[in-house]
């Protein structure tokens, strides 16, 4: 079943007094229980689109100036925002591309689980607490009663990373957008994430729009892959297939570099 349908989308950035497309012609749709990696260059606009399906772009800086947007039979591009906020957090979870700049370093991570989930249900502290408790378990925090307890600061970039995926995740989501949630980690901290997501993905059904420029990630977790280039989807494929044969000439360069990285090892 399909949860997000993106079609022909296009954002523009801001020049100057102007607004200039930058990401074109976007359409990719993720199914429930399925994960879709949109791989490419640092600045081909791949958090921009992610950022686009909520509607959390700075208006001042990048609009949204076509194609459409739906989630679940609903257009997210015209839905008023008292019910995108809805489904910002219960029906579609976002972990940022950076930790520590979406945690808020002077509440500890108690405080801002307890907020979050109080601002989508009207429960009592010692019900959200108890949740956040069981959503920190959940994502493999080691002694969750402690790290409620801390600040952003006092945890390990793993487990800052596993915090925001317990957030994102707090309103159990159908879809999860997420934007390089590993690229900061060191490998092994990385592969226990994967798996976490894996793990996650297995027991929700969750349908995963993943953002990576890591190919071995792309191969061990992703259905579909999305090149991007230069704000367009240069080539779209089943996993195995953009690898057995890719055909666009940058997806070729993409994985022609990891093979010769993987070579001088
Ligand atoms: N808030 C913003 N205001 C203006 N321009 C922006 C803003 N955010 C991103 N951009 C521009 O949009 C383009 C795409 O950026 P984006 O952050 O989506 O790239 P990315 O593919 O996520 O890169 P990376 O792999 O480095 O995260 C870039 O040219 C960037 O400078
Ligand atoms: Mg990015």
């Amino acid at each position: 079943m399909t949860l997000l349908t993106v079609e022909g989308l296009q954002l523009s950035l801001r020049e100057g007094d102007r607004f200039t497309p930058f990401v074109e012609d976007v359409s990719f749709s993720v199914e429930k229980g399925k994960t879709v990696a949109l791989v490419g260059e640092s600045g081909c606009g791949k958090s921009i689109t992610c950022l686009s399906m909520l509607r959390l772009l700075n208006p001042e800086a990048v609009q949204i100036s076509g194609g459409s947007i739906q989630f679940e039979g609903q257009d997210l591009l015209h839905l008023p925002l008292s019910q995108l906020r809805h489904i910002r957090g219960n029906s579609i979870g976002m972990v940022f591309q950076d930790p520590l700049s979406s945690l808020n370093p002077v509440f500890s991570i108690g405080n801002q689980l307890v907020e979050a989930i109080q601002n989508h249900r009207s429960v009592s502290y010692a019900e959200a607490k108890e949740k956040a408790l069981h959503m920190l378990a959940s994502v493999r925090v080691s002694r969750p009663e402690l790290r409620f307890t801390e600040y952003p600061y006092q945890l390990s970039g793993g487990m800052r990373q596993r915090v925001m995926i317990a957030m994102a995740l707090l309103g159990e989501p159908k879809l999860l957008i997420a934007d390089e949630p590993t690229t900061a980690l060191d490998v092994t901290i990385q592969a226990q994430i994967l798996s976490l997501l894996i793990e996650l993905q297995e027991e929700m059904n969750l349908g995963i729009l993943l953002v990576t420029h890591d190919l071995g990630v792309v191969a061990e977790f992703a259905d579909e892959v999305l090149v991007m280039h230069t704000g367009r989807i240069v080539e779209r494929a089943p996993v195995q297939a953009l690898f057995e044969n890719p055909q666009h000439a940058y997806t070729k360069k993409l994985l022609a570099s990891v093979l010769k990285l993987g070579g001088t090892q």
